[in-house]
């Protein structure tokens, strides 16, 4: 098999791989709802400001997760103000074109992490996080799409993310179970393992 013949197979492979599950999704359309969304998730490094953590990446993260989230957001299950009122500007249809578009972004490039210093001990946190394998796997990646990556994702928002569990800014059952016999050290220790792994990158929106 020649080379050119090969790189076909491939991208028809990449194709059949990113046609989402709904027919009617309109990826066209995500990409221009999703331009206020660029501000923040398409700006490598870019922070929120009270209190101070990293914007989530979102390249690299699973379609059914990112539609739950934004769900969470707007039925104000989760309590971030921004979020709340930018996913409340959505409606399903609108929802589940932007999490197709953000898919459609993935490349296999890898993160980069000179943005995402650690306040935990990694070595320590890979240890701790075998609580945590059945649902999102040794590394981080997830055993299914209903459970967000982790790897890769910045620390201080994953650690951020947690805390929001136990302090009721976020009321996921399972989440809020795993958590609730967590100290502040093994909050950044988990953080910092799951930071270091390969997964999460950041959207580069055009
Ligand atoms: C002003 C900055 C800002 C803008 C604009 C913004 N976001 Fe966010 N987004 C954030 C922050 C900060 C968080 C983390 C919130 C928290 O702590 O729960 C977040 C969280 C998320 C999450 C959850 C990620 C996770 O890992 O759980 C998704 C999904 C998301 N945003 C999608 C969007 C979409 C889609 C848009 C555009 C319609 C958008 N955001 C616009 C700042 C922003
Ligand atoms: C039984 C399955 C399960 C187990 C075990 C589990 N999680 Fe989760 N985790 C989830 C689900 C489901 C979500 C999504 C919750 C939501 O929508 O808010 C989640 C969300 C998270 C998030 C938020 C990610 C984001 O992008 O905002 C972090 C961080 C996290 N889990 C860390 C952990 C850690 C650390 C452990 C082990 C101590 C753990 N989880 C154990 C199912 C699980």
């Amino acid at each position: 098999m020649n080379k050119t013949w090969f790189a076909c197979l491939a991208g028809m492979a990449a194709l059949i791989g990113s046609i989402p599950a709904q027919a009617e999704v309109d990826i066209k359309a995500g990409q221009i709802d999703a331009y206020t969304c660029s501000g923040c998730h398409g700006i490598p490094g870019y922070m929120n400001a009270y209190p101070t953590y990293h914007v989530p990446k979102l390249g690299g993260q699973s379609e059914v997760y990112l539609i739950s989230a934004l769900n969470d957001y707007r039925s104000e299950s989760r309590s971030h103000p921004t979020m709340i009122a930018q996913a409340s500007s959505l409606d399903d249809t609108m929802i589940q074109n932007i999490a197709a578009y953000f898919v459609s972004l993935r490349s296999d490039e890898k993160g980069g992490n000179q943005f995402n210093p650690l306040d935990g001990d990694p070595v320590e946190g890979e240890k701790k996080s075998l609580a945590c394998q059945a649902c999102h796997g040794a590394d981080g990646n997830g055993i299914d799409p209903q459970y967000p990556r982790l790897a890769g994702q910045y620390a201080d928002y994953l650690a951020h993310s947690m805390r929001a569990y136990q302090n009721g800014d976020r009321d996921n059952i399972i989440m809020v179970g795993m958590m609730t016999t967590l100290s502040e050290d093994d909050i950044n220790d988990l953080a910092a393992f799951y930071a270091t792994k390969d997964g999460l990158i950041d959207l580069t929106i055009r």
